[in-house]
């Protein structure tokens, strides 16, 4: 099973990518976690890919395209996928194609997990992320046990450099004008499955399973 999960910063992507990951033993593709662990290790890419993280804006195309056409190629990658943060332009969305129909495959599924605006400054500024393994929790929404310490490998949470208000308004500038048209691309294509991200995650959760089948 091969699935995009679509929806603006903060929506909820991540945190449902990775449960549909374990419940369906698929691998979470998340380009956004490829790009901080680059960061974090200091390599090239991490290095250009910061300079526009930072500001909120895009990656540049083929930065992103070639990362992503590597990983396909892994073993797990054999049974499908769960993107997240990828596609996320129309030049992304149809190299992807391009790609998977050269493969003789496609895409099964692109759930767009509906947040308005209003709500994603504050979910994000809750938001923590584990800076050993890259768990996601909120403060609110999603604590951990120990407040500041991460529930999976023990180690310290940080909010994120991108996470700060004046930049998620960048953020969500740039999806409503260049990762939003996708919903339009997919929804050609026949494949988009709304969900409503504002409820629980575990509703959220559900209400994707209800789609993919169990
Ligand atoms: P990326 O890491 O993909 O960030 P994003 O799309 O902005 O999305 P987020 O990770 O911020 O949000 P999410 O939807 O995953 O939400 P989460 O589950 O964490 O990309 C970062 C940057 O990398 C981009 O800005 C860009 O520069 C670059 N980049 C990445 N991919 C690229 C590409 N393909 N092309 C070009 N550039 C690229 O949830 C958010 C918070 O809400 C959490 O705290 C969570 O606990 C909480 N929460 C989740 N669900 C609920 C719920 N139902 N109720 C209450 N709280 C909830
Ligand atoms: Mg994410």
């Amino acid at each position: 099973m091969k699935i995009i999960m679509l929806g603006a910063p903060g929506a909820g992507k991540g945190t449902q990518a990775k449960m549909l990951a374990e419940k369906y033993g698929i691998p979470h593709i998340s380009t956004g976690d490829i790009f901080r662990a680059n960061i974090k290790e200091g390599t090239e890419l991490g290095k250009k890919a910061k300079e526009y993280m930072d500001k909120g804006l895009l990656v540049p195309d083929e930065l992103v395209v070639d990362l992503v056409m590597d990983r396909f190629k892994a073993d797990d990658c054999k049974k499908g996928y769960i993107l997240d943060g990828f596609p996320r332009t129309i030049p992304q969305a149809e190299a992807l194609d391009k790609a998977l129909a050269a493969a003789g495959e496609k895409m099964d599924y692109a759930i767009n997990v509906e947040v308005p605006d209003e709500n994603i400054v504050n979910r994000m500024s809750g938001r923590r992320a584990c800076v050993g393994c890259g768990a996601t929790y909120h403060i609110k929404y999603n604590p951990t046990k120990v407040e500041g310490i991460c529930d999976v490998c023990g180690k310290e949470l940080i909010l994120r450099d991108d996470d700060k208000p004046e930049t998620v308004l960048n953020r969500l500038k740039v999806y409503h004008d260049q990762t939003q048209p996708l919903i339009d691309y997919y929804g050609k294509a026949g494949i988009v499955r709304e969900v409503d991200g504002t409820v629980d995650m575990n509703d959220v959760f559900n209400a994707i399973v209800d789609i993919l089948g169990e």
